[in-house]
């Protein structure tokens, strides 16, 4: 888990996750919090989501796949990876416990990216995304890749929102995780500015920094 404090929020959302998946999964500094993990499966819950895309596949796919294996509707959920080992991994870990059926495995190399936060980035190759994710508008982004834990990354994220906003639908929640590092910080404030979209940081929702629109219940 991040090597961030962990708070007792934390270990009541484990025992709640247990509910959704209980087989062992390799969690791990990369690895979403825990209470985070629960706003995203309460959010997709509640406000009923029928396409969910995450950027940045990992423990947080598993969840939301077995999660969708156990809610009685069709949800479309798209993940995103630009590393193809690790996407491969996920996969068969999916494929091991019948969780396959319920994602669309993305795999979208980091290439130039036109639109960055300053100066040159890579991001998801937008061919790729363009020609493997369609379906209805996104209600659900759930925003953990591409990595971003080194200064010459700390804003690899930004192309996100610029990219998925207009496929979003009238009701959605956008989600970014890590939130109180400094490039995230940055780039939700330059988010509200060019997209319009306000976010708001929990570091108690397991430090994720979420936007939502035409949201009506607590989700946490
Ligand atoms: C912050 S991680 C995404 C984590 C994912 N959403 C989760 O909750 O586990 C960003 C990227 O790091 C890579 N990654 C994920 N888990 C990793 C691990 N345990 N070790 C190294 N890289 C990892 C993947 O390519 C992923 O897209």
């Amino acid at each position: 888990m991040k090597d961030i404090v962990l708070h007792v929020k934390d270990i009541r959302s484990l025992q709640l996750l247990k509910n959704v998946h209980s087989d062992y999964v390799p969690w791990t500094g990369a690895s979403i919090h825990p209470t985070a993990l629960l706003y995203l499966l309460n959010d997709i819950t509640i406000h009923r989501r029928k396409h969910i895309v995450e950027c940045g596949a990992g423990i947080s796919t598993i969840y939301i796949c077995s999660l969708l294996k156990s809610l009685q509707y069709d949800i479309l959920f798209h993940t995103v990876d630009h590393d193809r080992k690790w996407l491969s991994l996920i996969r068969n870990y999916l494929k091991d416990r019948d969780l396959l059926d319920y994602a669309e495995l993305v795999h979208a190399p980091l290439t130039d990216h036109k639109e960055c936060f300053n100066g040159k980035c890579t991001w998801y190759d937008t061919a790729e995304l363009e020609d493997k994710i369609s379906g209805p508008p996104i209600d659900l982004l759930f925003i953990d890749g591409p990595p971003a834990n080194d200064d010459n990354s700390e804003y690899a994220r930004y192309p996100a929102l610029p990219y998925f906003k207009p496929k979003l639908s009238d009701d959605f929640s956008v989600v970014l995780d890590d939130a109180s590092r400094r490039g995230e910080r940055l780039i939700t404030r330059r988010w509200q500015e060019v997209c319009g979209v306000t976010f708001k940081q929990s570091i108690l929702k397991g430090d994720i920094s979420v936007a939502s629109r035409g949201n009506r219940y607590n989700v946490l």
